[in-house]
């Protein structure tokens, strides 16, 4: 029998990942396609003996590691299962039932789902899509005043829409708020863009970032959270001890270690996305800036392009998808993958609009 915890979960919107056939072109998840560092693929088959130890629940290593990647001090440094569960300890630690959580749509569906999962109310304002996705400032202030926001979510570059907020624009805002406010740079490699610099002027600012995309961890899972050591201290409290499995700590102290490496993926990915841009825009499509290793693409036709391009075993993420919230219906998010998959999913595009001229 399920409890009644349980079914009130069952009311929260979760993503509906599709049944996607083997020989489908995956373009719907932001994910690396690129091969991992050969160094990071022997530090995990070398230490494969390890895994009937439990994880060392310090992480000195990894966490020093991170911490002088990040350009941090290692007590500003919690690592996490992903990121997914750090929007979860987060949003645990600082929104109770019937608190307001605040994003800007569209946005990353995860800071919704932890919210409702705690019982908390998520709340949003829309980014200004007419001015590039800007954030309505005063809008902002206005409603955390009012409403008594505890939780404001910031992604940045933002997804699905890709913007990279000014971060001089990210300073006024958070100046006098008085609510804590998370900036999830979990694409922050493919823009390089960050707050971190800034953190020390603020006691209520937190940052994430990830392994899953510029890393291409996502399938072992590591995330991590950046804020001041008081913050940082109570988080701590509220992760599952181990929940950072043995293996990606190898992988994750490789990878950075081998930064060379992933330098160049994060070129190629850049350069992908800016050609696959450019054709994008030359068939008519609105492709908004992106500073992550996808496309927002809007048209009047999305739902026809998004059934279109499936009929052709090409999936791309239609901005409809529970994975977000508030993205409308006239939108595609669009992974820059491989050379050869952009191609195909060009030449797709092209006999589409050939057949409608
Ligand atoms: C903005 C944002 N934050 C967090 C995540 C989750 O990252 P992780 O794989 O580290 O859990 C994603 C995944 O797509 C994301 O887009």
């Amino acid at each position: 029998m399920m409890n009644e915890k349980a079914k009130w979960i069952e009311g929260i919107p979760h993503t509906s990942y599709m049944e996607v056939p083997e020989n489908f072109i995956r373009l719907d998840l932001a994910v690396n396609k690129h091969e991992p560092s050969p160094k990071v693929t022997a530090s995990i088959r070398n230490n494969l003996g390890k895994i009937s130890s439990y994880p060392d629940t310090n992480w000195s290593v990894l966490v020093k590691k991170i911490a002088e990647y990040a350009g941090v001090k290692e007590r500003e440094v919690l690592i996490t299962n992903g990121l997914e569960e750090a929007i979860d300890i987060i949003t645990r630690a600082f929104a109770d039932k019937d608190d307001r959580v605040l994003m800007l749509t569209p946005t990353y569906s995860q800071f919704h789902i932890a919210a409702m999962r705690q019982k908390a109310k998520p709340i949003s304002i829309g980014l200004i899509e007419e001015r590039g996705f800007e954030i309505p400032i005063e809008n902002v202030r206005e409603i955390v005043k009012k409403e008594n926001v505890k939780l404001l979510w910031l992604c940045n570059p933002n997804n699905p829409t890709g913007t990279v907020f000014d971060k001089n624009i990210l300073a006024s805002l958070v100046e006098g708020l008085g609510c804590i406010i998370v900036m999830d740079e979990c694409f922050y490699e493919f823009c390089g863009e960050t707050f971190v610099n800034q953190l020390g002027k603020f006691n209520n600012v937190i940052i994430l970032r990830s392994f899953s995309k510029s890393f291409g961890l996502a399938g072992i899972r590591l995330g991590y959270i950046i804020s001041n050591e008081g913050i940082i201290d109570g988080l701590i409290r509220l992760r599952q001890p181990s929940s950072v499995n043995i293996l990606v700590q190898f992988a994750a102290l490789a990878a950075l270690e081998d930064l060379g490496y992933y330098k160049g993926v994060w070129k190629k990915i850049v350069e992908e996305r800016e050609n696959l841009g450019s054709e994008l825009k030359a068939l008519g499509f609105t492709v908004f800036g992106s500073g992550t290793n996808f496309l927002y693409v809007k048209t009047d036709d999305a739902k026809q392009v998004f059934e279109k391009l499936w009929d052709n075993n090409i999936f791309v993420f239609p901005s409809w998808d529970p994975e977000f919230v508030g993205g409308g219906d006239k939108c595609l998010r669009i992974l820059a993958g491989l050379p050869e998959e952009s191609k195909k999913l060009m030449e797709a595009l092209k006999v589409m609009r050939e057949a409608v001229s």
